[in-house]
């Protein structure tokens, strides 16, 4: 796509101190955008604002769990005139569900920055859009909502209801000039992913995923989904019936137990 294609547009990035955030700064300043960039860490945040392109970026600091937090940061973009086009939620907490015991805290957690988050930042953002005229909103879950996935019982969940979140929102806020979209990537090389010690397969590198996204965010339709050849698979046993998907699972969990 074109550079400067994001000139003169204002991009808000949630969850844009690391991984796929990070490298989504960097790839949209390329392209002309400014971004705002948010998260909890205030310094790593300070470093990726340094490695982007162009000028008039601004930093945010915040933790999507706090409503009120997103509420003022929503208040200062008013009181300052800070007109907004599109805004990234990207946070997520990710472990894998151990069957050894359950770490009951680290769920609510989970809940709480994966789905909770986004449902904080709407909630102010949306009349924000609405009186501004305007805005996209663009939640990522992953390819792991499309089905419940073993050692996945709470990041699955979160992801599949922030899917769900965000076809209702589409459908909801068509009327108020607001796009909704949805991201679902596969595997990408980031520190979320660099916990797992299973094989994964067709992982691309977060500037690929940023490039995916950056490409999709212009486009009419509403998932962003990356890389094609897993999310095509992903895709293929969403739409299984419920047996065939166990029985396919199965097989495949034994081929990696059995290694
Ligand atoms: N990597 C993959 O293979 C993959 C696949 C499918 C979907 N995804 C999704 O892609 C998104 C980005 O993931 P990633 O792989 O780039 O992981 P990452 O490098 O761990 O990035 C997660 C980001 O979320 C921020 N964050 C965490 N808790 C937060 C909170 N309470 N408030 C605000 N920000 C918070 C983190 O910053 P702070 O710690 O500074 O707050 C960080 O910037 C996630 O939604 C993830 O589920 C990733």
């Amino acid at each position: 796509m074109a550079k400067n294609v994001y000139s003169g547009k204002t991009v808000w990035i949630i969850g844009a101190s690391s991984g796929i955030g990070a490298a989504l700064a960097r790839e949209l300043s390329d392209r002309g955008a400014r971004i705002i960039l948010s998260a909890r860490r205030e310094n790593t945040l300070e470093e990726v604002l340094g490695t982007l392109c162009g000028e008039g970026h601004l930093v945010y600091p915040l933790d999507v769990r706090d409503v009120y937090a997103v509420q003022s940061i929503i208040a200062d973009f008013q009181d300052k005139n800070i007109a907004v086009d599109s805004v990234i939620f990207m946070p997520a907490l990710y472990g894998q569900h151990s069957s050894k015991g359950h770490d009951i805290d680290l769920i609510h957690q989970m809940i709480a920055v994966n789905l909770t988050g986004a449902f904080n930042l709407v909630h102010y953002l949306g009349p924000f859009f609405k009186k501004q005229g305007y805005g996209q909103i663009v939640l990522c879950a992953s390819i792991a909502g499309y089905r419940g996935l073993p050692m996945g019982q709470p990041y699955c969940a979160t992801k599949a209801g922030l899917a769900s979140y965000a076809e209702s929102l589409k459908l909801d806020l068509k009327k108020d000039n607001i796009d909704v979209k949805l991201i679902s990537p596969g595997f990408v090389r980031t520190p979320l992913t660099d916990k797992n010690d299973f094989p994964m397969p067709f992982m691309i590198e977060a500037e690929d995923a940023a490039k995916a996204i950056a490409d999709g965010l212009n486009q009419k339709g509403f998932e962003i989904h990356f890389p094609k050849h897993m999310t095509i698979l992903a895709k293929i046993l969403r739409v299984m019936p419920g047996f065939c998907y166990f029985w396919v699972m199965g097989i495949i969990l034994k081929k990696i137990t059995d290694k």
